[in-house]
């Protein structure tokens, strides 16, 4: 059962919010969500439905449809978790082999932390071609835009190109969310 989502979200988010609009929308947002002057810190957990609320909050004050915020708010998140979690990103990997090993050497050391409060999702990422990685998202928040957003974040961060393909979606009803990366960067 996912209970709570880290600070390090909430907090991306009321950067991605300041940076991309300004206070004032942030203001209006944490307003539109009901959670007037609340203070997020990248250290503790905090309701799951902090984030979906303030998402909808976004979509209403910005006029953003949900999966839009959630793809870009995606992109604007790879800098700082690279950054804040860079220990454990091999830096000879390529974008496409920090995909293929984010579960392995990302998710699972954040959940493995002692005393850990991180719930990220339980990726499965596998090679299908040389250029080509499939992952496997069937998280409870459904959040496939944010993932989608953080391949594309990476895409950028490392200067690739990739191709990405949502194969199946838990969003049209699919069990899981397949999504095919392809790199046309020699790996
Ligand atoms: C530099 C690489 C990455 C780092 C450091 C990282 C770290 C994290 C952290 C700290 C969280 C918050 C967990 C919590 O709330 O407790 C998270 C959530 C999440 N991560 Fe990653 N992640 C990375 C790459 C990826 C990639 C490539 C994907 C997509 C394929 C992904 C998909 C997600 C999603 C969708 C969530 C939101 C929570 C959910 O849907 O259940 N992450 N990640």
């Amino acid at each position: 059962m996912v209970v709570a989502v880290h600070g390090i979200v909430l907090k991306g988010l009321k950067d991605f919010v300041t940076t991309e609009y300004d206070h004032e929308a942030w203001q209006a947002i944490q307003d539109g969500a009901g959670l007037e002057g609340k203070v997020y810190v990248p250290v503790t957990e905090y309701e799951d439905a902090d984030v979906l609320g303030l998402v909808d909050a976004a979509s209403a004050i910005t006029g953003e449809e949900v999966p839009d915020l959630l793809d870009a708010f995606g992109r604007f998140l790879v800098p700082p978790l690279v950054e804040t979690y860079g220990v454990h990103v091999d830096e000879d990997w390529t974008g496409l082999e920090l995909v293929a090993n984010v579960e392995t050497y990302i998710h699972e050391a954040l959940r493995a932390k002692q005393l850990s409060t991180y719930t990220p999702p339980a990726l499965s990422s596998e090679w299908v071609g040389d250029d080509r990685v499939k992952v496997t998202y069937d998280s409870e928040r459904e959040l496939c835009p944010l993932a989608i957003g953080l391949l594309r974040g990476i895409e950028s961060y490392y200067d690739e190109t990739f191709e990405i393909e949502e194969e199946t979606c838990m969003l049209d009803g699919d069990d899981e969310c397949e999504i095919l990366v392809a790199s046309s960067v020699e790996s």
